[in-house]
């Protein structure tokens, strides 16, 4: 094959502070798919992500876990391999943003900015927490809204009218972190004159390297102008100080997108035969191609290439956007239980699932993905069950018992072979252009082409007479032949079952290969290559994630910090949990939940039954006639396993540090707590 092209792919970085989800997912199996298709063509195909582990949100997570950030961004780090590695997410490389490579691209890209002129300092006013001693990014200002006056509003935008505005303009703002009134302080901050670049963005949003609907949106930014863009953060600040600034450390965002360039040049120092250099020199001939979200567009298609610019480095060929996941219709969310972690679904689920349910869903656009149940389960087991694995299983086992696993010596369907072969032209062009969706489509076409094949040949009434051997072998060998390339095909989705293929047909499943039907040649008795999925498999999945949220409130001692994505409540919001003394009458364990307790709960001769979070701290045995508060008014929810009544509170950080009141003398069930 000519045209060998080379090509850098990476995907956005997520940040180290909590655990992957299904959202992330769609994020890196979308380039997975790609560069595994671009590999499999011959093309030089580096894959390379990381860590994005630094930020306000970082410092202020570890100090909440009483940990240090670097503590907290190693867990992450070892957190997001081990979720990558298991939906076989094939990265050449996965680094972290808080590297001595991305510290050292960081400062030369800002000292070369700053030689060109590209860099203004001015001094600006800011919400300050005066008990942490800390500048508080916008959403860590909570108030009233300067325009209509919604309470609890985010310090940057109203979720109510959606007015933006700045967080000293809101009405009795509070900090996040503090709890107290943020004060207004001084700082000189450090911005990168964007404006500078606008003509060559003009021009560059223009070239053919974004989706239309991507460089429509850009206009309306160019239209509002565009704005110095501040990049410095004071002390303290997890990230990199500064080059001759004590004190002042780059915004997050400045870092992050460099740590693409930082993973790529690792990757160079472990493999010494790549060039950091003919990837990333301007004038490149190689391809450099960003696979990002739709949220975070301004930072890929403005900053970025203008750093890049501005800098003498090459620009991004493309920046491929793909719209959000929702579950079940819904934005995910933690307390909707529709924050499904890729640690839970691996537990619950075969990642080939999700990542060929993804694939059918996704095409170059833009718009959201959902990831609803019983489509899923009807996907998987019509398509990947009763299509595809249908054809190996049914001719597979005649080829074994009849001819020693040996295939026919010619292929008796020429045609329809080739129309196979020739398929894989659509095929290829669907995944270049990541129509992945398309791409399926034609697949499951083909595979129900090859089914009616058989069933009109009916190999298992052709083996019943002897005189018909030759024919039964020669159907079947065309069966699997015809299996070989569907798999072929889907491989970029489906690694493993490919391997599994390969195994199982004694031979690798390349591109080039498939036009050439195997023939007399032995294949591995056939095994089951995937299983059905139940739809009660996937509830377990989903309601294991509402299990991530504790079913005790736990209170811990110490200074109490405020989660910024938790709310405050009123008084009169408090008034109306109804907290009651309840007596323990009978715990058991829950079947499967290695962290549940059933408890049945007396609140003044009401039983009521709650599952709580609590094993790991106290037996069952432990727990009988032990007196506790429970939320009495909380709504029933329902759970795997049944009904919840009402929720049990416990003091302590969780797991085994969890601890509920002693009976004594004065408290009686149903007794009202106040
Ligand atoms: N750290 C930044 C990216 C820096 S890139 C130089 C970030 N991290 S993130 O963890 O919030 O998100 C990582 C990627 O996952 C982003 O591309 C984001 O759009 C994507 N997704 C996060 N939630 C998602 C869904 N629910 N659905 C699809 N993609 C989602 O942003
Ligand atoms: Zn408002």
């Amino acid at each position: 094959m000519t045209n060998k092209r080379k090509l850098l792919v990476t995907a956005a970085l997520p940040y180290a502070n909590g655990p992957l989800h299904l959202g992330h997912m769609v994020e890196y199996i979308q380039p997975d798919i790609w560069v595994r298709f671009q590999k499999m063509l011959g093309h030089t195909c580096y894959f390379v992500c990381g860590d994005d582990a630094h930020g306000t949100p970082i410092m202020l997570r570890a100090e909440k876990l009483g940990i240090t950030p670097e503590q907290l961004i190693a867990e992450s780090y070892q957190s997001h391999i081990a979720d990558l590695n298991g939906f076989y997410i094939g990265f050449d490389n996965f680094h972290t943003t808080h590297s001595p490579e991305n510290q050292s691209l960081a400062n030369e890209i800002y000292q070369r900015l700053l030689q060109q002129g590209d860099i203004t300092k001015r001094t600006i006013k800011q919400a300050f927490d005066p008990i942490k001693n800390l500048f508080l990014p916008d959403r860590y200002v909570k108030g009233d809204c300067p325009k209509c006056g919604a309470n609890d509003q985010y310090g940057d935008s109203c979720e109510v009218c959606g007015a933006t505005y700045s967080p000293l303009d809101l009405k009795n703002p509070i900090s996040v972190v503090s709890g107290v009134t943020p004060i207004e302080k001084e700082s000189e901050h450090y911005f990168f004159c964007l404006d500078h670049y606008e003509s060559f963005l003009k021009e560059w949003t223009k070239s053919g390297h974004l989706q239309t609907e991507i460089s429509n949106k850009l206009d309306e930014w160019f239209t509002a102008g565009l704005q110095q863009w501040d990049i410095s953060r004071d002390a303290p600040y997890f990230g990199f100080e500064i080059p001759d600034s004590p004190g002042k450390y780059f915004y997050v965002w400045l870092d992050a997108p460099i740590g693409y360039m930082a993973s790529f040049k690792n990757l160079c120092t472990q493999n010494p035969k790549i060039s950091f250099a003919e990837f990333w020199s301007k004038g490149s001939e190689t391809e450099l191609i960003h696979f990002i979200g739709k949220d975070i567009v301004y930072f890929h298609a403005l900053f970025w290439p203008a750093m890049l610019e501005g800098s003498h480095y090459r620009t991004p060929s493309n920046i491929y956007v793909h719209g959000f996941l929702t579950v079940n219709g819904k934005k995910m969310s933690k307390s909707r239980g529709t924050f499904i972690t890729a640690s839970t679904y691996l537990k619950h689920l075969d990642p080939e699932y999700c990542r060929y349910y993804f694939a059918s869903k996704l095409g170059s656009g833009t718009e959201d993905i959902d990831f609803n149940a019983e489509d899923f389960v009807q996907r998987i087991n019509s398509d990947l069950v009763g299509k595809l694995v249908n054809i190996a299983s049914r001719c597979a086992g005649f080829i074994t018992k009849l001819f020693g696993g040996k295939l026919a010596v010619q292929c008796s369907k020429q045609n329809l072979y080739q129309e196979f072969v020739i398929a894989g032209d659509l095929i290829r062009t669907c995944y270049e252009e990541r129509e992945y969706n398309s791409a399926i489509r034609e697949i499951m076409r083909l595979a129900d082409v090859a089914n009616r094949y058989i069933d009109a040949q009916k190999p298992w009434i052709l083996a019943k007479s002897p005189q018909n051997l030759l024919e039964t072998q020669e159907v079947c060998s065309m069966g699997i032949n015809m299996f070989r390339i569907l798999v072929t095909y889907l491989k970029p989705i489906l690694p493993q079952l490919a391997e599994n293929v390969e195994r199982f047909l004694n031979t690798k499943l390349t591109w080039e290969d498939r036009n050439m039907p195997l023939i007399n040649h032995t294949i591995q008795p056939f095994k089951p290559l995937l299983q059905r999925v139940e739809l009660n498999e996937v509830i377990a999945m989903t309601d294991a994630s509402k299990e991530n949220i504790p079913p005790t409130i736990t209170l811990t001692d110490g200074p109490l910090i405020l989660d910024p994505i938790r709310e405050t409540i009123s008084i009169e919001d408090f008034a109306k949990i109804d907290l009651r003394i309840a007596k323990i009458v009978n715990a058991e364990p829950v079947e499967d939940a290695h962290k549940l307790l059933k408890l049945t709960v007396d609140i003044g001769g009401d039983l009521r039954t709650v599952f709580a979070g609590i094993k790991e701290a106290y037996t069952a045995e432990d727990l009988i006639g032990k007196l506790t508060v429970v939320v009495a008014n909380l709504a029933p929810r329902k759970m795997r396993f049944g009904l919840s009544e009402g929720m049990v509170l416990a003091a302590g950080p969780g797991g085994k540090d969890l601890w509920i009141l002693e009976p004594h003398t004065g408290a009686t069930p149903g007794m009202r707590v106040k």
